[in-house]
């Protein structure tokens, strides 16, 4: 499929737009500062908090999973069996689990993954949610693919 191009002046922190890229869903997800702080709590929770596995472009694999961190760019496909997450930019609902800190919740049967699409440990997916490729094209066009 041809590059999408988005204009992520339009993307609010706690906000989320929906494309097609490839067949696949994408999300772009505003994250802002309170967002950005949660990927620093509770890492030992996380599966691969490093994101070692490759699950994203080599240039993503930092904290933030992204380019830049206030924009995040994600393929909502759960690593379990393939169901859409919920996205829950907040920390409530908290009944998921204790620590819930506000990500990706897939109602399938149960994973949970935080703000950066990193899978918690002791739910079923065993990987972080895909990262596309994704590149700035200047400081307002995100450009996927
Ligand atoms: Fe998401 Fe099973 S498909 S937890």
């Amino acid at each position: 499929g041809a590059p999408i191009e988005v204009d992520v002046s339009k993307v609010a922190p706690g906000q989320k737009l929906s494309f097609e890229w490839k067949g696949s869903p994408i999300w772009v997800i505003g994250r802002g500062e309170k967002h950005l702080e949660t990927l620093e709590q509770r890492v030992d929770r996380l599966r691969d908090p490093d994101s070692e596995k490759p699950q994203q472009p080599s240039y993503a694999a930092n904290q933030h999973r992204s380019v830049s961190p206030g924009t995040f760019v994600v393929i909502p496909i759960c690593t379990h069996l393939g169901c859409i997450p919920i996205f829950y930019p907040e920390r409530e609902p908290r009944e998921f689990d204790d620590e819930w800190l506000g990500g990706f919740f897939c109602a399938c049967h149960g994973a949970m993954y935080d703000m950066a699409g990193r899978v918690y440990k002791g739910t079923p997916a065993p990987l972080n949610l895909e990262i596309p490729p994704h590149r700035f094209k200047d400081e307002h066009t995100l450009v996927i693919g």
